[in-house]
């Protein structure tokens, strides 16, 4: 029989940032003034940071000497035109209009091309992706497949669009009403769940078919391709870099948070083929983020974007950076805690429902669960449930949606081994008195993206 083979991360450690432990008591004084938002949180007041993978992750050390090749001019930076021929070459779009993050594109994208009382059909939402859009006039429809909604379900592209729903909604309202799909790839909100590429090319077809474009929302397109690579019928040999080249070359544009895939900590940018939209968007960048050849960014930070574009797409980074998240995933799924199936690509997350079944999602399982982790042991998680949902402006009740999320999300290079073990531990030493913990009441809330200020108090 072949012995077992074991492979380790493509990289060794040259600097190190030391952590702290608190003690518990410490962490229920924390949290309790926090308003038991994870979010409310001092840094220094956490051990394992598992809030997000976003802007989190560490550079490599040709990143870092990038930022020393910064050209600060105020137009012009030799780094933007590094930035545009690395974009136009990995991510086959021609046009490129950088922004300080993935927001700041989706806002710029949704003036652009939304009017008032347009449609918006996306593979399931993500929260500041729909807030742009609702305050462009649009309204976000969701078409991603039934499996998506369901955390046990194992199919292995939960992040596919339901053309059916789809053809439903054109029929319904006309192409003239929808003036893009927008698609993500690697669904944050159901999971870090990949689509296909053949899903993608049957949309792209019956896309063409109603002249209506779809914009690609790449924050984690790197790990969207490398789980196409392990899982699609015909692109086992492929590389992730021809994957990732292949996913955007049937798409229109793109926005994207490259504080994620790109592995920097602040940064993003709108990509498009079409240059006319590019001249609207490079005009307006001009009032909201900057003038279009920096967009809100340091030369400096488009000279590490352009080098961790490159690296995020090397077969054997996105295997260790996946595989270290389904190393975590398949401990806890061992361990018997209730996470969404299969494990996804950035973050494994636990099924606050299944979690604590005697709470109801009005008292915020998820949000407590959160608090409950960190509690425990300093690990900071987020709450990606009826919080982060919001409320339904026409009734002005709480959104509940299925899936009732604790998000551990895993920034890229930056955690070991044995720190997943301690979080595997701790969240399995909450689960094991889950029967003597209480929901939370809401005692402010915030209009916008109420998950990031809002505060809680002890039912
Ligand atoms: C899928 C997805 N889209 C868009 C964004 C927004 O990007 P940013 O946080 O850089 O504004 C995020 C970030 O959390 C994301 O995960």
């Amino acid at each position: 029989m072949e012995k077992k083979r074991s492979w380790a991360e493509p990289y060794k450690i040259k600097m190190v940032e030391p952590v702290f432990m608190t003690t518990e008591e410490y962490r229920r004084k924390a949290i309790e003034e926090s308003g038991y938002n994870t979010f409310l949180l001092r840094s220094e007041d956490v051990y394992i940071d598992l809030l997000t993978d976003s802007g989190t992750s560490a550079m490599s050390d040709r990143q870092w000497a990038g930022l020393m090749m910064g050209d600060e001019a105020y137009a012009g930076s030799r780094n933007f035109y590094h930035l545009e021929e690395t974009v136009r070459e990995c991510y086959s779009y021609k046009y490129v209009v950088p922004t300080h993050q993935g927001r700041g594109a989706e806002h710029i994208l949704s003036r652009i091309l939304i009017k008032q009382g347009d449609f918006i059909p996306g593979n399931m939402y993500f929260t500041t992706t729909k807030l742009h859009q609702e305050l462009a006039g649009g309204k976000f429809v969701d078409i991603v497949v039934d499996e998506a909604h369901d955390p046990d379900n194992l199919y292995k592209f939960k992040g596919d669009t339901d053309l059916r729903k789809l053809e439903k909604l054109i029929g319904e309202v006309g192409a003239d009403k929808i003036p893009y799909i927008s698609i993500a790839t690697t669904v944050n909100m159901a999971g870090g769940q990949p689509i296909s590429l053949g899903n993608l090319k049957a949309l792209r077809k019956l896309t063409t078919k109603h002249g209506i474009p779809i914009v690609h929302d790449m924050t984690r397109v790197a790990e969207n391709a490398f789980m196409i690579q392990q899982n699609e019928e015909g692109y086992h040999d492929r590389s992730v870099a021809e994957i990732v080249y292949e996913i955007c070359s049937l798409t229109d544009g793109s926005t994207m948070s490259s504080k994620k895939d790109a592995m920097v900590n602040i940064g993003g940018f709108l990509a498009v083929n079409d240059p006319v939209i590019f001249d609207k968007a490079r005009n307006m960048v001009v009032i909201y983020e900057g003038l279009h050849t920096y967009g809100g960014l340091a030369g400096r930070d488009m000279e590490a974007l352009a080098i961790g574009i490159r690296e995020s797409l090397q077969d054997d980074h996105i295997r260790a950076r996946v595989g270290q998240v389904m190393y975590l995933g398949e401990k806890m799924m061992n361990m018997g805690i209730p996470i969404v199936k299969p494990v996804g690509t950035h973050g494994v997350f636990l099924n606050a429902r299944k979690f604590l079944p005697h709470i109801t999602q009005d008292k915020f399982p998820a949000q407590t669960l959160a608090a409950e982790i960190y509690i425990d042991s300093g690990v900071r998680s987020m709450e990606r449930g009826v919080v982060s949902a919001g409320r339904n402006k026409e009734t002005g009740d709480h959104n509940y949606p299925n899936l009732e999320l604790v998000r551990l999300t895993i920034p890229r290079r930056v955690y070991t081994q044995a720190h997943m073990d301690v979080i595997a531990e701790s969240v399995q030493r909450v689960y094991e008195r889950r029967d003597s913990i209480r929901g939370l009441k809401m005692v402010y809330e915030p209009e916008y993206l109420r998950f990031f200020q809002a505060r809680f108090e002890k039912l």
